[in-house]
């Protein structure tokens, strides 16, 4: 048996993969306590059953803690096997010491999820210094991939496309979808000067003027490397890109400027924006599906359900957290 689990913001999309699935769906409730600290409660039976917790990575800091005290909760309460669903993985690009002292912050957020989660499931995560997820994770970590999502919009919705990769690492997925639509692409450099400042060259791309030029990227974050790519392709008189990406981050006023200079922005729902246009639901439903076929030969990788302790057997602590103790008769 599985129940998928939304995190708060993960509803619509943890209602979509069980909808694809045909899975239970669960409940969590979580609030803020008046000092600050996180309530935790999964509202359903999770004995011996498989758990799927959702939650897009998209704004990690502010969820992380409600995150992990489910997962606990979860494996406390019996279940089966716990995995996170995260369509969108945080913290991948922070992937060595650029600076005296800096945190390598992807090793460190690795090692938390892994030290709570049995598996883990993602969508085209930031792999760039990282041959794998496994150099980082000590769970099975699977790695699902979009492109050919992307390219199946493109090809429905727009004609006589030019595929553009922002920078060197977007070839990998601009040159999948070209492939699959059968249309030119070009890779262009980038040189980042900092976390808002980027400068891509653009080559002379004369002969392809009458194509619609396709910007195609992993993720617009801060948005700096689409934007200056659309403002580029204007001076060479190209018409406004259509702008295509996995994870829509678009940090601060990014979405509002680069809408400025695009004809549309899509992205998939792995974070939720207005600029959603792809689910991503039936490609990870698929993959849990067949990873469930093949589940009896799975071990847990981690520690076993804990026992019920002696205090929780007796009620004695089954009051409702944040209202008096019984003792207190109040
Ligand atoms: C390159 O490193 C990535 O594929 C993206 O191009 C980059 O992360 C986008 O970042 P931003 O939107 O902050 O320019």
């Amino acid at each position: 048996m599985r129940v998928i689990v939304p995190l708060p913001g993960n509803e619509v999309f943890a209602r979509d993969l069980s909808a694809a699935g045909g899975w239970e769906l669960g409940a969590i409730e979580t609030r803020r306590f008046p000092d600050g600290e996180t309530y935790v409660r999964l509202r359903d039976d999770v004995t011996d059953k498989r758990v799927d917790l959702v939650c897009t990575l998209g704004a990690p800091d502010d969820g992380f803690l409600r995150l992990i005290f489910a997962a606990d909760a979860a494996r406390a309460l019996g279940a089966r096997e716990v995995t996170l669903i995260a369509p969108y993985l945080a913290y991948m690009r922070q992937d060595r010491r650029f600076q005296p002292g800096e945190a390598i912050s992807s090793r460190s957020f690795a090692r938390l999820i892994s030290s709570s989660f049995d598996r883990l499931i993602t969508v085209d995560p930031h792999l760039h210094r990282y041959p794998a997820l496994s150099a980082l994770y000590t769970i099975p970590a699977e790695t699902l991939h979009a492109a050919p999502l992307l390219a199946d919009w493109i090809a429905d919705h727009v004609e006589m496309p030019l595929l553009i990769g922002p920078d060197e690492e977007s070839e990998q997925w601009v040159s999948v979808i070209a492939e699959r639509i059968g249309a030119p692409f070009t890779v262009l450099k980038k040189i980042r000067h900092g976390d808002r400042s980027v400068d891509i060259d653009l080559p002379d791309l004369g002969p392809w003027r009458d194509r619609q030029p396709v910007l195609a990227d992993d993720i617009a974050s801060s948005g700096r490397t689409l934007i200056d790519a659309a403002r580029k392709l204007a001076l060479q008189g190209f018409a406004k890109p259509v702008c295509a990406v996995v994870h829509g981050v678009f940090a601060e006023d990014s979405y509002e400027r680069l809408q400025a200079l695009s004809a549309r922005i899509v992205s998939c729902d792995s974070i939720p924006h207005p600029s959603n246009a792809i689910g991503l639901a039936p490609l990870i439903a698929s993959a849990l599906a067949s990873r469930h076929a093949r589940a009896e030969a799975l071990v847990r990788h981690r520690r076993p359900p804990e026992p019920l302790d002696e205090v929780e057997r007796a009620g004695v602590d089954s009051f409702p957290a944040s209202d008096p103790p019984p003792w207190t008769g109040g």
